[in-house]
């Protein structure tokens, strides 16, 4: 299957916002991932609901909202109603993810999980089957730009390893450090999202680098 492409607007130009959403939609984004820092889960301090309502009310694309805060619980019925179709919490978080997930569900959006570097996917194993995004950080959360950590690959063959044992129904992500270099190797371990923020925002071609990112995906699947 293509690779799906999940620009990251925390790479984006603020100032302009709607333009550089405009822009990777005309490329051809299959959906938007929105990093939420708290200054506490992460020392780095982003956006909230607020500025997700503003973005869906100017983008048709599904809304992938990446929660990086200590707990987000009492917020998630907020970043629902702003618009996310997806929220994605830590494991570092909540270590019986559980409730949250399925309230997430019971919001009306997708469940997700993910997981820093550091910590095994063993953690999130016994929550799979509530899960309908599995995000694999590929660096650790708090800034865009870092560098891709290679040694989570196999958390995605693993991942996928799993799904087809247990008939789980998540989609995979990845997120972090993921640019044209990067991109073939998650999807030959078996990303199917790719997010990617300073690789699209900062390329001297945001537009053309969508399409790329997809391109060396489905090259390394043989598509
Ligand atoms: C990191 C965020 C990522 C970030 C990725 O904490 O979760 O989504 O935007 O940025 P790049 O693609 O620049 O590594
Ligand atoms: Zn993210």
């Amino acid at each position: 299957m293509t690779p799906r492409i999940a620009p990251s607007v925390l790479s984006a130009d603020f100032t302009r916002l709607e333009k550089e959403i405009r822009t990777v939609e005309e490329g051809g984004a299959d959906l938007l991932h929105l990093d939420v820092m708290d200054a506490h889960f992460v020392p780095n301090l982003t956006f909230g609901p607020m500025v997700i309502a503003a973005i869906d009310r100017i983008t048709e694309l599904h809304l992938s909202t990446h929660l990086m805060m200590t707990d987000p619980e009492p917020l998630l019925e907020d970043f629902v109603k702003a618009g996310s179709d997806a929220v994605i919490v830590h494991i570092e978080s909540y270590p019986d993810p559980t409730r949250v997930l399925a309230r997430i569900r019971e919001l009306g959006a997708l469940a997700g999980l993910t997981l820093n570097p550091d910590t095994p996917v063993e953690a999130v194993e016994p929550y799979l089957s509530g899960v309908d995004v599995f995000l694999v950080m590929s660096v650790n959360p708090g800034w865009g730009g870092q560098g891709f950590m290679p040694a989570v690959l196999p958390k995605l063959t693993r991942a996928v390893g799993l799904r087809k044992e247990h008939g789980y129904g998540y989609s995979l992500h990845i997120d972090g450090g993921i640019d044209r270099v990067t991109a073939p190797d998650a999807v030959s371990a078996g990303a199917e999202v790719l997010v990617a923020g300073s690789a699209i925002f900062k390329s001297d071609d945001p537009r053309a680098m969508v399409g790329e990112l997809r391109r060396v995906g489905e090259a390394a699947l043989g598509i």
